[in-house]
């Protein structure tokens, strides 16, 4: 047992779609308790920010896409105009960052048991086409990344969680002064309390 916290953001496309209520509703269902909630419009020197910017993390994406890609039949060069990992992941980061600065996203911090890990799981795969049913992405989009890159753009997946616990405390600090968090008792910690003490 570990209650932890972790970041979530609701993407432009989860906005824009009226999604914002079911999807921090499904959060709450499942026990988490909202400790930080807001709105804004990121600027793109912000959303530059938070994305990483190393070579490994532009790799890393560069890397998915193209097993993607090769899954796919596609020819990944012929979209990129490259096969270079490190170049394909910064073209992935320039599109992402016009697509968050685009339009307001809700940005929140939630806490509960192994939050990073039960986020990531109810968010469901990066890319839509291939998360799973009973996730946030599988439910909810038909978006997929080689739909997005044939546009290029970024892949419109309505959430974004923290990929674990140590990238949840660098996002939550990025995003939220502490004067914005809250510590309450909510009713399930009223109910293991009480059942703890019975
Ligand atoms: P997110 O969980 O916010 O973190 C990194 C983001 O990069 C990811 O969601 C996607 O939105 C985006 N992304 C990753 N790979 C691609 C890709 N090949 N094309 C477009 N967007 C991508």
């Amino acid at each position: 047992m570990a209650v932890e916290r972790t970041f979530v953001m609701i993407k432009p496309d989860g906005v824009m779609r009226n999604l914002a209520g079911k999807v921090i509703g499904r959060f709450e269902q499942a026990g988490f308790k909202i400790v930080g909630l807001r709105m804004a419009k990121p600027t793109k020197e912000q959303v530059e920010g938070f994305y990483p910017s190393s070579d490994d993390w532009f790799g890393k994406i560069g890397e998915k896409t193209k097993h993607r890609y090769n899954q796919l039949g596609i020819d990944g060069k012929a979209v990129f105009g490259t096969n270079n990992n490190i170049t394909i992941g910064k073209m992935v980061k320039k599109w992402l960052i016009s697509y968050i600065s685009s339009s307001p996203v809700v940005l929140m911090v939630l806490e509960g048991n192994n939050a990073a890990e039960k986020t990531r799981k109810m968010v469901g795969n990066t890319d839509p086409i291939n998360a799973d049913t009973g996730t946030i992405r599988g439910d909810f989009t038909l978006e997929s990344v080689d739909w997005a890159n044939s546009d290029k753009r970024a892949v419109m997946n309505i959430v974004h969680a923290s990929g674990d616990s140590a990238e949840a405390k660098e996002e939550i600090a990025y995003w939220f002064k502490p004067a914005e968090l809250f510590d309450y008792e909510n009713a399930f910690d009223i109910i293991i309390n009480k059942l703890g003490d019975a």
